[in-house]
This record gives structure tokens, C-alpha cells and sequence, in this order.
């Protein structure tokens, strides 16, 4: 396996992206409600405690989602009917979700270009174990922030290109965010390419409860280090035993949200933002949204970003959906 790394690690690179990380949390934390970007909670420990997460049976849509792929698998080469296919994935993870749709071609005798764009080089590492080789599959891994791994893809290739976000991870985005994302995808693509996205579905609210707030305090876990890093790389005092967990389903925003709460009054120094943080009792802070869907929701989407749906692929119970989408240009919004 290639890799190309398009994000430098050098010193001042380092340096930047805590400048960002400290300038997000002290305007996080002067909003009023406080809150903190889900982007952060992927430190080394937090990735790790996700992949906890998904693997915990109150957390459905990880192995629903692998139920989908591995029944359509055997679908997709006929649909996107190409001898050679670059498949390109935004945040691989451990890639056994990408190693299902790569062997849905190579069992068809398609060639496959495979792409994974991760803007962590340790998670790259990881997949690289995780993906069999095969005499008709190229690996190549971009370390790069998703658009400009996509545009570096796209000046080196010819290939018919199908873009894999798989596990929901639109989900993180708001309304706004997520149209906004999925422009951006259209416009780094031609006409004919596809991208297959995951979506999770509304269901009962007590399913949707369990999996935010899993019995064995993952989800919790996975919360909470987002104090202790704070702590570790801007040098705060959080005290983690004083903070809950609190994961709530609003039916008005038709999301999952989670929060940390303050069980009592208290102030918390961050050291390299030079100033205190005055928390009331039971004062939230949030951490995240993960929208849910109705297939309706997602038919609109792609109409709304340039997009046609060729086929909603879910599980029995309609709890997840993976639905491939065929990139249109020149179309009405
Ligand atoms: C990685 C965004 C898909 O929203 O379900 C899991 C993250 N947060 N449990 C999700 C998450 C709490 C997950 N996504």
C-alpha cells in the first residue's frame, strides 16, 4: 500500500492545529449554551473508545450497516457496471465496512483502485492491516483533509470513481452543514460517478436512547475525554468526576444530541487560554448532534444537491440505510 501524505507534520503544522483547537474551545466556551465541535473527540483515546462504542450491542448501526453492505455487496458491480473502479473512502476507520464493497468488485473480476482519505496517519496505518491484498486491488492512502484528498485523486485518475461516507457520519452535520458538505462532493465529481452514504433512520426512541448512552459507559467514556484532553493539550483543570454524561433524543431537531453537565457549581482553568470558565450547577455543555433520517429526507437531499438515488439500501428493520446516489450534472435544485 501507498501512502501520500498531503498534511505536513512538521512543527509549525503541530502548532496550528492546537492554535485551532484552543481558539474553538474558548469560543465554545464563551457561547452561550456552551458548547464543543464532535470533531475533536478523535484523539488517539477517543478513537479507540469508538471503536468500543461500535463494537457494544446497544450500539446498532456499526453492524447493521455491515448486514447492508455484505447483502449488496454483489449488487454494486452490476449497477456501476466498470471494469476498473476507484473507490474512494472519507475516514476509512478500521476499513471492514471498505473491505466488504472492495470484494463486492473483485469477486466480479473488476479491478479496483482503493482510496482511503483519513486526515489521521495512525488511523491509515491501522486499515492498512485490515485490507487483504488481491492481484486486482491497488491501495493507495491519502493523509489529507477530504476535498483535497478528493482533488488529489481526481488529477491522477480516469476512473470511474464511486465515494464511499459510510456509518452515519453525515449525522454529525446540521441541516445547513450537511447540504453544504454534499455540494462540495458533487462538485469534486463528474457526471456518472457515485457516492454511497450512510444514513441512520428514526426509530423508536428508546432504541435511539440505548445506543447514545450504551450499559457499559462507553458513550460516557467517549465524552468525557474530550475534558481530559482539553486538559492534557491546553493544560486545564477539569474535574471529570464532576461532569455527567446526558444523551437525549429531540424530536423537534430529529437528533440524537449529547451533552456533559456540571453536577455542581465550579470554575475550571484552561492554562493556555489565560482565563477561568465559571460553570453553573447542572450548566450543559454540548458535544454533539447525530441527525436520523427518513428515506424521504434523504430523497430530498439529493435532489436538493445535485444528486439522483439509485437505490435505499436497508436493513430488515429499517434502522440504517446506505443509499447510493449518481452524480447529475446540469440539473434543477
Ligand atoms: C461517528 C458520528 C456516526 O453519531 O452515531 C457514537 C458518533 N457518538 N456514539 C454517531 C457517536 C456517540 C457516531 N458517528
Amino acid at each position: 500500500m501507498k501512502i501520500s501524505r498531503l498534511i505536513e507534520q512538521s512543527k509549525v503544522g503541530e502548532k496550528a492545529q492546537k492554535d485551532q483547537f484552543a481558539i474553538d474551545v474558548l469560543t465554545g466556551l464563551c457561547a452561550t449554551p456552551k458548547n464543543l465541535a464532535a470533531k475533536y473527540f478523535y484523539d488517539d483515546i477517543g478513537s479507540e473508545i469508538f471503536r468500543n462504542i461500535t463494537q457494544h450491542k446497544d450500539y446498532y448501526p456499526t453492524r447493521t450497516e455491515y448486514e447492508i453492505l455484505d447483502m449488496v455487496k454483489q449488487e454494486l458491480p452490476k449497477i456501476i457496471d466498470e471494469e476498473t473502479i476507484d473507490i474512494i473512502e472519507l475516514g476509512a476507520g478500521d476499513g471492514h465496512k471498505s473491505q466488504l464493497i472492495i470484494d463486492g468488485f473483485l469477486n466480479a473480476n473488476r479491478r479496483v483502485n482503493f482510496y482511503p482519505i483519513d486526515i489521521s496517519e495512525k488511523a491509515m496505518l491501522m486499515l492498512r492491516d485490515n485490507i487483504k491484498t488481491h492481484d486486482n486491488l491497488n491501495i493507495h492512502g491519502v493523509v489529507a483533509e477530504y476535498f483535497e484528498g478528493l482533488r488529489y485523486v481526481k488529477e491522477r485518475s480516469n476512473n470511474k470513481q464511486l465515494v464511499l461516507f459510510l456509518g452515519s457520519n453525515i449525522g454529525n452535520f446540521d441541516r445547513v452543514q450537511n447540504q453544504g458538505f454534499l455540494r462540495k462532493l458533487w462538485m469534486s465529481l463528474s457526471t456518472s460517478d457515485h457516492v454511497m452514504l450512510g444514513f441512520d433512520l428514526k426509530k423508536d426512541v428508546s432504541v435511539l436512547t440505548a445506543a447514545y448512552n450504551d450499559s457499559s459507559g462507553h458513550t460516557k467514556a467517549f465524552n468525557l475525554n474530550l475534558l481530559t484532553r482539553i486538559n492534557r493539550e491546553l493544560g486545564g483543570d477539569f474535574d471529570t468526576e464532576k461532569f455527567q454524561h446526558f444523551g437525549v433524543y429531540s424530536p423537534t431537531l430529529g437528533a440524537m444530541e449529547s451533552y456533559v453537565l456540571a453536577t455542581e457549581e465550579q470554575d475550571v482553568y484552561i492554562s493556555a487560554l489565560e482565563r477561568s470558565f465559571h460553570f453553573d450547577a447542572y450548566e450543559p455543555i454540548h458535544l454533539e448532534y447525530s441527525f436520523k433520517f427518513l428515506k424521504s429526507d434523504i430523497d430530498f437531499l439529493s435532489q436538493k444537491t445535485g444528486f439522483e438515488v439509485v437505490a435505499h439500501f436497508s436493513d430488515p428493520k429499517d434502522y440504517f440505510a446506505d443509499s447510493l446516489w449518481k452524480v447529475v450534472k446540469g440539473s434543477d435544485c
